[in-house]
């Protein structure tokens, strides 16, 4: 990989020079129960005891949780391994649901979901109580037992966002299954790595899935997959959009079928702490998605806790918390799911498109569902901004209290808009750094009591070491750039890469001694606020979603006229980072707008569509160093259209510059 400077396509004066701040105002703490932190003298003296005394800060939250059996040791920690809670058995699904069915709240709210389509009586909109929602958990629990799922196995989630999506994560933590849940825009290509890498064998789908007014077909991708691996013996098919699909006699099973008829109790497999809960597969500097190791006890705790303080979650107080994340994220797993369900207030569930069937739907579904915190990505606030501020205006959004963002580094012009026409300037913005590989919420505000800034996601959660180093890790000054790293252990840390120890030791473990390199770059201010100016790494974040450039690079290689492509970032309206594609041709081949998009056709075929490139420029040679390696500083320079200051003395063939910067696509 070649040496990344940090944040080289950061303006680092325009955040330098960003002094508002917003105080936490007092208004919001009557209306969702006061704030659970509620001035930063309380928040210091909690963080200060939370890194001295781990032991004691984490082991008092988890007593708060059902254990089968309690834990021995809160925390065992030898860099890069840590075990949490260990010799504590527990389950996840029995702390979202049973726990509070015992605590006598069985017909509260769980879960509401909404459907995209609008009929004449409006959308369809489902309530689960903890009770439903149990039950239907049981019941999805013994039909896959029935077909032979078991503690251990992976089983493969591919389905758009419908309560049964939510029902058969509860279902697969239940027994003691891993699932493995891929994003519904996924290809039927990385449908099959997954599948191969985590050797699943049992696959559950829809028909297909709503976006937009159209139906995505998951099916057919799921069909296109099986032709590619032979490891999936099972696949479990819902009904949702009615469309046709193709049913294998052996291989394919009715969702219906599978739960009809089965008991609606199931016991929990007592799990041990450190049991795989999941695998997420996510994007790294190789061509190849690493599947991210996700435990039971530590990722329990962390997210309800997290969830808990950073939207200030009080239950009994009729708020209604909608993140509008697609659970096949890890902000979906951890913010929709797995956080929620233990802190007993309702998590709402979206099934579509934002502009669907106008730009308004979001703040239709505020006003009508009455949302109290609201958590969502910078890219569709861009977007929202985009659409006009008409859209939010016809709504009463006077029930939101507190506004969250994650996935990217929000823009200052973002954050005020959240704040001023969404927040109507009362609601606190919890801007939350956090990765798949961490599991949760560390580095964010805590909305009763942390002053905001835009731009800035401020200061660590409670047991959460953050610090800004250099390569010997040693802390960087006030305001000067450097690695984000963490130092100590916290309880939803990933375990590991699935089946690649040195790959995760290699990325994770090995750049500064002892500690955790987050792959981001980033400076704290003065007020030791910290700011994420971007990866360091050839990952690139496209719409908040994580693309590989080494992926994208490797899907248009696999096309028979490209003999060689680069692809980095390029800055982009709505997306944050758009991608820019730079690729030399076979001989004879025609370099037109028609294999422009024959291309971007090829690269969602491979990926999906969320790695279409943006612009994509043919070269006769990419600009290289004499060593052979492709210079991206430069070539990220040319597709931001920035004038290179970069030092090009070692480009071999300095006509290729020019040529680049020639075209216009
Ligand atoms: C970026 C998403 C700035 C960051 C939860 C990180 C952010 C990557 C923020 C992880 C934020 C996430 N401010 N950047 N609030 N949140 N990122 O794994 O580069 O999909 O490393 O997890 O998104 O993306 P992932």
């Amino acid at each position: 990989m070649e040496g990344h400077a940090v944040a080289e396509n950061q303006d680092i004066r325009s955040v330098l020079q960003e002094d508002r701040i917003f105080e936490p105002p007092a208004e919001f703490d009557s209306r969702i129960g006061g704030a659970l932190v509620g001035s930063m003298e309380q928040y210091r003296s909690m963080h200060e005891r939370s890194l001295e005394d781990p032991e004691g800060f984490w082991g008092e939250i988890a007593s708060e949780f059902h254990w089968f059996k309690p834990w021995e040791k809160v925390v065992e920690w030898s860099a890069p391994d840590c075990r949490w809670f260990d010799g504590g058995t527990t389950n996840i699904s029995w702390n979202c649901l049973e726990r509070q069915i015992e605590a006598g709240h069985g017909a509260d709210v769980a879960l509401i979901w909404e459907g995209e389509p609008v009929g004449p009586n409006g959308p369809e909109i489902i309530e689960l109580t903890y009770e439903q929602l149990l039950k239907q958990t049981c019941r999805l629990a013994n039909g896959l037992k029935s077909i032979g799922v078991g503690r251990g196995d992976v089983v493969t989630i591919y389905m758009g966002m419908v309560p049964e999506l939510a029902i058969a994560m509860l279902a697969c933590a239940r027994i003691g299954a891993v699932h493995s849940i891929i994003f519904g825009g996924f290809s039927a290509h990385a449908i099959a790595d997954r599948v191969d890498d985590a050797r699943s064998k049992v696959v559950l789908t829809c028909d297909g899935g709503w976006r937009r007014g159209s139906v995505v077909p998951l099916k057919d991708n799921v069909d296109a997959a099986c032709e590619m691996t032979s490891h999936i013996e099972k696949v479990v098919m819902l009904r949702r959009c009615g469309n046709q699909v193709q049913l294998d006699a052996d291989r394919d099973i009715d969702w219906h079928d599978l739960v009809s008829g089965q008991d609606d109790a199931c016991e929990c497999e007592h799990m041990e702490s450190e049991d795989m809960l999941f695998l997420l597969y996510t994007s790294g500097s190789t061509g190849k998605p690493k599947g991210i190791v996700h435990t039971t006890g530590g990722y329990m705790v962390h997210t309800a806790t997290t969830a808990r303080y950073v939207f200030n979650l009080v239950p009994g107080r009729n708020q209604v918390y909608w993140c509008t994340a697609d659970i096949g994220w890890v902000t979906g797993h951890s913010y929709i799911v797995y956080g929620l369900l233990p802190n007993r207030v309702p998590t709402l569930m979206y099934e579509g498109a934002p502009n669907f069937p106008e730009e308004d739907r979001f703040w239709d579904i505020v006003q009508r569902h009455k949302v109290t915190q609201f958590y969502t990505a910078p890219t569709a606030i861009r977007a929202f901004m985009k659409w006009g501020d008409e859209h939010p205006a016809k709504h009463d959004l006077s029930s939101l209290c507190v506004l969250g963002t994650v996935g990217e580094p929000i823009n200052p012009e973002a954050w005020m808009w959240y704040h001023k026409v969404i927040g109507a300037e009362r609601c606190p913005i919890v801007d939350t750094w956090w990765q798949t590989e961490t599991g949760g919420h560390m580095i964010t505000p805590l909305p009763g009591a942390t002053p905001t800034v835009p731009g800035s996601c401020t200061l660590p959660f409670l047991g959460i070491d953050a610090a800004i180093v250099n390569d010997k890790g040693e802390e960087q000054p006030p305001n000067i750039g450097g690695l984000l790293v963490i130092r100590k252990p916290w309880p939803s840390m990933l375990r590991g890469i699935y089946g690649d120890r040195e790959r995760f030791i290699e990325t994770y473990w090995s750049r500064v001694k002892g500690m955790y390199t987050a792959g981001d770059g980033a400076r704290r201010d003065d007020r030791g606020y910290f700011w994420i100016m971007g990866r360091i790494d050839d990952v690139i974040n496209v719409s908040g979603h994580r693309l590989g450039t080494m992926e994208v690079e490797s899907a248009l290689v696999s096309h028979e006229y490209v003999v060689e492509a680069a692809v980095v970032g390029m800055p982009h309206e709505i997306k944050g980072t758009g991608i820019a594609a730079f690729c030399t041709l076979g001989p004879d081949i025609e370099a037109d707008d028609q294999l422009r998009d024959l291309l971007r056709r090829h690269v969602a075929e491979e990926i999906g569509a969320i790695a279409k490139p943006d612009m994509i420029r043919f070269t006769a040679a990419l600009p290289k160093t004499r060593s052979g390696k492709i210079m991206r500083r430069l070539l990220r320079d040319i597709a931001s259209g920035n004038e290179t200051t970069q030092d090009t003395t070692t480009l071999e063939d300095f006509t290729v510059l020019a040529k680049l910067r020639e075209q216009d696509e």
